[in-house]
């Protein structure tokens, strides 16, 4: 039987168009599920909008739109941006979709079955922006850090709660002992601190909110809207999306991919509830630090959001997957600005990889009796693939990088190879020489040059076929693929 993945991002809210923190993290789960395809896995890669709750009604309401109008409209553009960007997703969820509803539905039934819910009033503050009700300690000067300058607002209303301080003993059990493996270290930390403290048991209803999927049991009242969020990963699993595919077997989730301020849903609340709903609890969850751009917080208030629209016309698709990656560390948050993409679109592509591919193919056009063997382009069937993925290069691998989700590492083997590949044609001078000698330096560093490219092809799909074909087929033009910024 073929091994399975079920890779996920989160859904993003369809209030707005994606910047550069969405785009990262979709970018990211699309390369591992594309390496995890050459690894011969059956991949299932999920990402989608989140649809209802406050936050988007407001925005719809302020575009002056029906709710449903403006979601349908916001969401077409999220998979515009992911087709352009060469997200090899299998299906789109939208939570406002019939199938996910009916879902989310029996899984409220079944935690209300359970005894685990009962009513209650909330009275507290809530940031919108988050959708989350907050406490004092999560507040800087009384503001959501997340979402300064807007106010948090206090609210008093009638709530449906979870009784989740059941299975936080469980839940925090699991996170120490790794059963339920949370990565990198430091983000499962800040969850353990959190979790040395008391938790209040949550709410999965909200008052006054129209914009929901009604409780079933009581019409008066909507789910909140982060419940039935972190319930379409198993939704998705279960709907019929009329393309003859059974997804059930894919449950659970190999690893869910978020951002940390999505940490607490996901690493918390998520396995509690699936906990409660005895279901199988998520085999990994992957989380990653936030963009900042120029040192700053992004934000629209502050005029410095990065749109994955001016990345792609400056560096194409190829440059901002490749961008993203690199620019994103495994630990910690990453700071970023166009000097930086530019100078390392410049010196990792342009004339890194891209001068060499048109170096070797100049080089290979120029011997007419030189023909590279099917043998040179086989790690692209699935079997050899450990052979190149494999490879060491200074005690690490692109195979130990890619499993960790380490990509930024990924991209470090890759500019080493490069840089190694580049100076072994230094040295080797193999313009100088002629016959034998000539073909055995050129055999020697495409091989090794098609061998990095099928290892950073994850990153970059695009690209890589066209390296791929260059080096196939010999009549086919030589072709800049990175021109210089
Ligand atoms: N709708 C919820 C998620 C529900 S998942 C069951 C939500 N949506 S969001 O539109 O705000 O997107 C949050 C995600 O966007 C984060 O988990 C992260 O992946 C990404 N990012 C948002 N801002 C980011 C940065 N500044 N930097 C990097 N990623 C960030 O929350």
């Amino acid at each position: 039987m073929k091994k399975t993945f079920y890779i996920t991002t989160p859904i993003y809210y369809a209030n707005d168009v994606p910047h550069i923190g969405h785009t990262g993290t979709t970018v990211f789960a699309d390369v591992v599920a594309r390496y995890k395809r050459l690894q011969g896995f059956d991949v299932f890669s999920l990402t989608g909008t989140d649809e209802h709750g406050e936050k988007v009604a407001l925005s719809a309401e302020k575009a002056g739109k029906e709710p449903q109008t403006f979601v349908d409209e916001l969401a077409l553009k999220w998979q515009d941006y992911w087709k352009q960007l060469n997200i090899s997703n299998d299906v789109f969820m939208r939570t406002t979709l019939p199938g996910h509803v009916k879902i989310a539905e029996e899984l409220l039934e079944k935690l209300k079955a359970k005894g685990d819910v009962y009513e209650d009033t909330y009275k507290g503050v809530y940031c919108v922006g988050c959708e989350e009700f907050k406490s004092e300690r999560d507040l800087v000067d009384g503001k959501c850090p997340e979402h300064r300058p807007y106010q948090v607002q206090y609210r008093e209303e009638k709530n449906y709660f979870f009784r989740i301080s059941k299975y936080i003993p469980e839940v925090k059990k699991r996170l120490e002992d790794g059963t339920l493996p949370l990565i990198p270290e430091n983000k499962k930390t800040e969850m353990l601190a959190k979790l040395a403290e008391p938790v209040k048991d949550t709410s999965i209803s909200r008052q006054n909110v129209k914009w929901g999927i009604p409780i079933p049991w009581d019409k008066e009242q909507t789910t909140y809207v982060w419940v039935e969020a972190l319930m379409n990963y198993y939704s998705a699993t279960r709907i019929d999306w009329n393309d003859g595919v059974n997804r059930e077997e894919f449950w659970p989730a190999d690893v869910h991919f978020l951002g940390k301020g999505n940490n607490w849903f996901h690493s918390v609340i998520w396995p509690s509830l699936l906990l409660a709903l005895d279901l199988p609890l998520p085999k990994n969850i992957f989380v990653h630090g936030y963009y900042n751009v120029e040192g700053k917080k992004m934000g629209k208030s502050l005029g410095n959001v990065i749109s994955p629209q001016d990345l792609m016309d400056k560096y194409g698709i190829d440059g901002t997957r490749y961008l993203l990656c690199a620019s994103m560390p495994y630990v910690g948050d990453s700071d970023v600005s166009f000097k930086w993409f530019d100078e390392k679109y410049n010196s990792a592509l342009a004339n890194g990889y891209g001068n060499l591919v048109s170096r070797l193919s100049k080089l290979y056009r120029d011997v007419p009796e030189m023909v590279l063997e099917d043998s040179y382009f086989e790690f692209q069937s699935n079997d050899a693939s450990e052979r190149v993925f494999g490879g060491h290069d200074n005690g690490s691998n692109y195979n130990d990088a890619y499993n960790v989700y380490n990509l930024s590492e990924v991209t470090e083997l890759f500019n080493r190879a490069v840089t190694n590949i580049n100076s072994y044609l230094t040295t080797q001078e193999p313009w100088k020489k002629a016959g034998d000698e000539k073909i055995q330096i050129l055999r020697f560093a495409i091989g090794q040059l098609l061998e990095v490219t099928h290892a950073i092809s994850p990153v970059m799909p695009e690209t890589a076929e066209k390296v791929f074909n260059l080096f196939k087929d010999k009549s086919a033009s030589p072709l800049i693929l990175f021109a210089r910024i």
